[in-house]
């Protein structure tokens, strides 16, 4: 697929058919993900993949009953809350892979690698038919102590971007956006 195509077509994908994304294709999407560029070249990313749809609706239920119990400390989320509320509305879109990316907070531009390299995996991912999704929900269940320890994240990484990944139901419409605004033109 042409690179212009792709980054003007790809999507936040939220349906996806039952076929697994191996963990080989996902060894070569992270591959191509660290081939962001990063600050100082440090390359200060580490990765959690969880394969299986339990697993990851285990998550989505853990992560409904945080957002409802603290909703009041996320004013900006309170516009989903019958989202959250609705038993049948998983926070993971049903992906049976969901990818976490983490940065090491000892390198000061982690959070601007870790995102360069999140967008490098969603659109390899697009031009496989694979989707992806952002998903901000997760940013404080997949972030606690338990998880990170449970997952073998060292203490010092933190989350950036939690995503789910799948291979696409049907191809989406390219997205709309404003006008880019340039201040000074
Ligand atoms: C930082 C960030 C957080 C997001 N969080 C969620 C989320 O929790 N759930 C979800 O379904 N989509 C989430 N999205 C996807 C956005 O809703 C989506 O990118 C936006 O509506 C534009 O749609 P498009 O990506 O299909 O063009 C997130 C995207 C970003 C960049």
């Amino acid at each position: 697929m042409n690179i212009l195509d792709c980054i003007n077509e790809k999507r936040s994908v939220r349906a996806y058919t039952d076929q697994q994304v191996s963990n080989e294709t996902i060894h070569q999407l992270l591959t191509l993900g660290t081939k962001a560029s990063t600050g100082s070249n440090e390359q200060p990313w580490g990765f959690v993949v969880i394969q299986g749809k339990e697993e990851i609706q285990k998550l989505s239920e853990d992560t409904k009953t945080y957002l409802l119990r603290n909703l009041d400390a996320y004013p900006y989320l309170k516009q989903y809350e019958s989202w959250l509320l609705n038993p049948t509305y998983s926070v993971f879109n049903h992906a049976s892979t969901l990818i976490a990316i983490y940065g090491n907070t000892k390198s000061h531009w982690y959070l601007y690698d870790c995102s360069l390299a999140a967008g490098n995996i969603m659109l390899a991912a697009h031009s496989m038919g694979i989707g992806t999704c952002w998903i901000g929900f997760a940013e404080h269940t997949l972030n606690t102590k338990e998880f990170k320890e449970k997952y073998r994240v060292p203490s010092e990484y933190e989350l950036v971007c939690p995503m789910t990944i799948g291979y696409m139901k049907s191809k989406l419409t390219s997205p709309e956006r404003k006008v880019p605004e340039v201040f000074n033109w």
